[in-house]
């Protein structure tokens, strides 16, 4: 077991030197290599193959064989086809969100409204609804388009001639909303025999004209037309 032992540290011991004689070995070449190499390199960098980093790697297998009007002509390509798609892009993106955002076919239905005439009778109100708000019609009768142009436009607060607010003198239609504060008036009722306004006191004549009361305006007209004969399309 001795002997083993011994023979075991002869062994350590020359593995020891030779380890130690390696770095001396290695610390000689390298000495040596850097005399030697003195004179031939200068390093513009710290790392190892660093200076490689700046030379322009070779392309030219990668280069187009064809000339260069060709090479422009397909660049020229190129970019139209795909101006192109993106413009038809651009184009659908627009319209779908116009589309989107326009009214939808019930919201314009509701938009207007149409009115049977032949079923007022002269000398009558009839009071329908547009847009949530009362659309006030009347069947006027002569004497009461006599009355209405008989007055004296100069006196009123809100000048207008009755032929401004009406296309056929036969038929008035206003907005059925006091101009004072927002109230629906009462037909055939008030001073000038047209409406009266029983919240605060506002009196319209037959052309629906305010003359007499807070309200500083004239009883607001839609916008209307007669597609035909009988026939009132309100909006
Ligand atoms: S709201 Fe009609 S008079 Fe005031």
């Amino acid at each position: 077991m001795a002997t083993l032992t011994n023979a075991s540290r002869v062994c350590l011991r020359g593995i020891t030197r030779q380890s130690a004689a390696a770095p001396v070995r290695a610390l000689a070449t390298s000495a040596t290599r850097q005399d030697s190499s003195a004179t031939a390199y200068t390093y513009g960098t710290a790392f190892k193959g660093g200076d490689k980093g700046n030379q322009v790697p070779d392309f030219s297998k990668y280069m187009s064989d064809k000339s260069v009007s060709s090479n422009k002509l397909m660049g020229y390509f190129m970019v139209g086809g795909m101006g192109a798609i993106s413009a038809a892009g651009a184009k659908s993106t627009v319209e779908e969100f116009l589309k989107n955002m326009s009214a939808s076919a019930d919201v314009l239905a509701m938009a207007k409204v149409e009115v049977d005439l032949n079923a007022i009778p002269e000398g009558k109100n009839v009071i329908i609804k547009w847009r949530g708000k009362p659309i006030f019609i009347r069947h006027r009768t002569e004497s009461e388009i006599a009355e209405a142009n008989k007055v004296n436009i100069a006196s009123l607060r809100d000048p207008q001639s009755d032929d401004d607010r009406v296309k056929k003198p036969e038929w008035l239609v206003m907005l059925g909303v006091c101009t004072h504060l927002g109230c629906v008036p009462i037909g055939e009722a008030g001073d000038f025999g047209g409406w009266f306004c029983p919240c605060h006191g506002s009196h319209y004549d037959i052309s629906g004209r305010i003359r007499k009361g807070p309200a500083p305006l004239n009883l607001e007209i839609p916008e209307y037309d007669f597609p035909e004969e009988g026939k009132l399309v309100v909006g």
